[in-house]
């Protein structure tokens, strides 16, 4: 059966952990894999997790399945989270959520949704995006297609030639949006970026599949979630996928949901009925544990309030190395301006240098970052900020350096 079957290349992210890993010098950087770090590298269990884990442990009495839908409790927990507690949608009852293994296990439940109702739809997401994003939603079976976001030459957003491709396509078009700290380059639409693009998606009858993986991390837990917020409270449709990955520190327990948002509370049943169906065939079940820790925290005042806490200070010192790293890369390599960093959102910015120059920071250097030169900032401690920037300096000036 299998003896035919060709190696898959490795990903390059995978090969580049093992490098770190490998590589024995003190001095080594990591910016390479999308997970938070605290000042010591590490990416700790939050406080407010672990406490959490210790009441679920004190009370929880069996494993039985809780169902397909994953609870309800959690569900409705992280609608709130996600879209604000008296949010339009919510009180029309247009909100299905269902709980998913992550934010992946939530874009491709959602991807299977849009196939099931429309076999050919396409499915348009940002140049670049998210390296898992084609894998996941091309999966299922739908087109793929790619409208213009990034702009090198500033580091932001290239608004007009990205509305313009939007402009472009025919009703019933699904659009991929990074709700906040776009992955892999931290350049996010303004909130008058975001009520003109509204205002397009709805002339053009466009399905806004908004990818939320970062709330909290970029300015802040309800400024992050200002588009899905404004698109379900303004759109007859919209499917918004979730990941407890980052903000919770849940990575491996698998934590997400997938909220759609329907025309009728009728609409939203029969659409809520087939996510059902199609979880069944994918999972059958999502996995309890990381949904039971967020549904903790959340219910419980103090929890949440030290929760919170935890969140502002992942985002604080994100923010805070951002400034810093600019001013470090200042006084080193003042001949080039690298002060959209500062700019930029969440854990990631496009550094802006060439694959060549990537190797060379690597291999001369000891900092690791992926070959297009996505760089996790967080990945960055206080105490290597100089060193960072000294060994980038030298690489820009092509020298061997050591
Ligand atoms: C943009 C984006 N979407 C979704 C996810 C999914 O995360 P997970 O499945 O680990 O919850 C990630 C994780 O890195 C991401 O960066």
């Amino acid at each position: 059966m299998f003896e035919r079957l060709e190696p898959v290349v490795p990903d390059p992210i995978l090969g580049l952990m093992a490098q770190f890993r490998a590589d024995p010098d003190p001095r080594k950087v990591d910016l390479g894999i999308g997970v938070y770090r605290d000042e010591r590298g590490d990416t700790p269990v939050l406080a407010s997790v672990r406490k959490a884990e210790a009441a679920l442990l004190a009370r929880q009495t069996t494993k039985a399945y809780i169902g397909p839908a994953g609870s309800a409790a959690f569900n409705r927990a992280l609608e709130q989270l996600v879209l604000g507690a008296a949010h339009p949608a919510l009180s029309a009852g247009r909100v299905r959520s269902v709980q998913t293994p992550g934010g992946c296990g939530a874009l491709r439940l959602g991807a299977e949704l849009i196939r099931t109702a429309c076999p050919d739809a396409v499915v348009h997401v940002s140049t670049p995006t998210w390296a898992n994003h084609a894998p996941l939603l091309s999966g299922s079976g739908l087109r793929l297609e790619r409208y213009p976001y990034f702009d090198p030459a500033s580091g932001g957003v290239q608004f007009a030639a990205m509305t313009a491709a939007l402009e472009r396509l025919p009703a019933r078009t699904v659009v991929l949006l990074h709700a906040s700290c776009h992955n892999p380059t931290g350049a996010d639409l303004s909130q008058a970026q975001w009520l003109e693009l509204l205002a397009l998606v709805k002339r053009r009858q466009l399905l806004p599949f908004i990818d939320m993986a970062y709330q909290g991390l970029g300015e802040g837990l309800d400024a992050d979630a200002f588009a899905p917020r404004l698109f379900c409270a303004e759109l007859p449709e919209v499917l918004c996928a979730v990941s407890c990955s980052k903000n919770f520190g849940l990575y491996r327990e698998r934590t997400g949901a997938l909220h759609l948002v329907s025309e009728s509370a009728a609409a939203a049943d029969a659409a809520s009925s087939q996510l059902v169906r199609i979880a069944r065939t994918m999972w059958s079940m999502p996995p309890d544990h990381g949904a039971a820790v967020v549904q903790t925290i959340l219910e419980d005042e103090s929890l949440r309030r030290q929760w919170l806490d935890e969140v502002d200070g992942m985002r604080r010192r994100i923010q805070d190395l951002r400034h810093e790293v600019v001013r470090q890369l200042k006084t080193h390599c003042p001949e080039r301006d690298f002060a959209f960093i500062g700019r930029q959102r969440g854990m990631f910015s496009f550094f802006g240098i060439s694959a060549a120059q990537v190797r060379a920071l690597r291999e001369r250097h000891h900092v690791y970052m992926t070959d297009d030169s996505r760089m996790n900032i967080a990945g960055l401690r206080h105490e290597n900020l100089e060193y960072f920037a000294r060994a980038v300096a030298q690489v820009l000036a092509g020298q061997q350096g050591r």
